[in-house]
């Protein structure tokens, strides 16, 4: 509200500005996941619901088993040297968002192109039990399913595999799941964390324990596309894209409630991996410059959001268009 506010003040104030105002999302739906306080920092009591250790699977799958996968445990290690873990190969580490699970659309589409592209250790984290339940509880046990990767991931690292080689990817809730585990991990940090439009409600800014920042893996990059509403808007990452401008997406149409926005983020990501046409972005001069226009210019620096190469040492918030359907990527076609 005080941002919907203050962004209306904002663009009276300054004029010849190019502003699609967005329209708002549900406001009955939005205050009953917004309004409630947000996680308590770790270290303090923490509640969680509904879930036991043992639902929160860690799905290996390989070339050698691209669609039926080996389940991995954290702290067996017969259990891993049996399995189709490839020591000499990186690890991406996968993790849906709220009512979603495993062998959801945001786990699938990203470890088929992976696979397409490379022999990889895929690790799809299923925790669609605790996902599986309303926002609020599903918010309170990403804490705990951080903390359960967290150990498994302790566990990769005694066992011999380099934190170098870690990748993890998560969506929406799960965005923040890997954000706590990758701050947790004993022997960090990792190399590289991507959420995709992680989530807002809850998650306020100020605590950055209980959400995914920066200082998570080596290198943070986001992809914002509900930003406001179901996800940050906010920078979160060293690289920050924002297309369409982050809070609403083309093909969407009316989006009541967001989520097909929400969505757009994993299907981009997904699409940049096997993409032969790029998902260029410009430079913003900085966030303000996107938040008051909707978009940016561009500073005559350009990056390829997404794509199976990682942009290390990189840093900036960055702008780009989409098309409204599959596929998605434009090239370079923005200024
Ligand atoms: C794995 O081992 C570590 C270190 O011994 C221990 O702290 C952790 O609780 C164990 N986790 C599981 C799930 O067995
Ligand atoms: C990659 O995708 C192409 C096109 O869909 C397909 O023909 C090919 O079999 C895939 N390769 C692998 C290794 O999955």
């Amino acid at each position: 509200m005080i941002r919907l506010l203050f962004l209306f003040c904002t663009v009276r104030a300054v004029k010849a500005i190019k502003w699609d105002a967005p329209k708002p999302y549900d406001p009955v739906w939005l205050a009953s996941v917004q309004s409630h306080a947000p996680v308590p920092p770790l270290g303090e009591t923490r509640f969680s619901c509904c879930f036991d250790d043992s639902d929160v699977e860690f799905r290996l799958f390989t070339r050698r088993n691209p669609f039926v996968y080996q389940v991995l445990k954290t702290n067996d290690s017969s259990n891993l040297r049996s399995s189709n873990f490839n020591f000499n190969n990186k690890v991406k580490v996968l993790a849906h968002g709220w009512l979603n699970h495993g062998d959801g659309p945001m786990p699938e589409s990203i470890k088929e192109a992976y696979l397409n592209v490379s022999d990889l250790n895929i690790i799809v984290v299923d925790w669609g039990k605790p996902a599986n339940v309303n926002y609020i509880w599903a918010s309170y046990n990403v804490a705990m399913v951080g903390r359960l990767l967290t150990e498994f991931l302790n566990f990769l690292i005694g066992e011999g595999v380099s934190m170098d080689d870690v990748h993890l990817i998560g969506h929406s809730l799960g965005a923040h799941v890997v954000g706590i585990a990758g701050a947790y991990v004993k022997q960090g940090p990792i190399d590289t964390i991507t959420g995709l439009d992680p989530a807002l409600p809850l998650f306020t800014l100020g605590n950055k324990d209980a959400r995914l920042d920066k200082h998570d893996a080596r290198h943070v990059e986001v992809i914002h596309t509900c930003g406001g509403y179901l996800g940050f808007a906010s920078p979160l990452g060293h690289i920050d894209f924002y297309p369409n401008g982050g809070t609403r997406q083309p093909g969407c149409g009316f989006d009541y409630r967001g989520l097909c926005a929400h969505n757009r983020a994993h299907m981009y990501f997904a699409e940049s991996i096997i993409s032969a046409v790029p998902f260029t972005a410009v430079r913003c001069v900085d966030y303000d410059e996107l938040y008051y226009q909707g978009y940016c210019k561009g500073t005559g620096e350009k990056l390829i959001m997404g794509g199976f190469d990682i942009h290390y040492g990189k840093d900036g918030i960055y702008y780009l268009k989409t098309g409204a359907e599959k596929p998605f990527a434009l090239g370079d076609v923005n200024p």
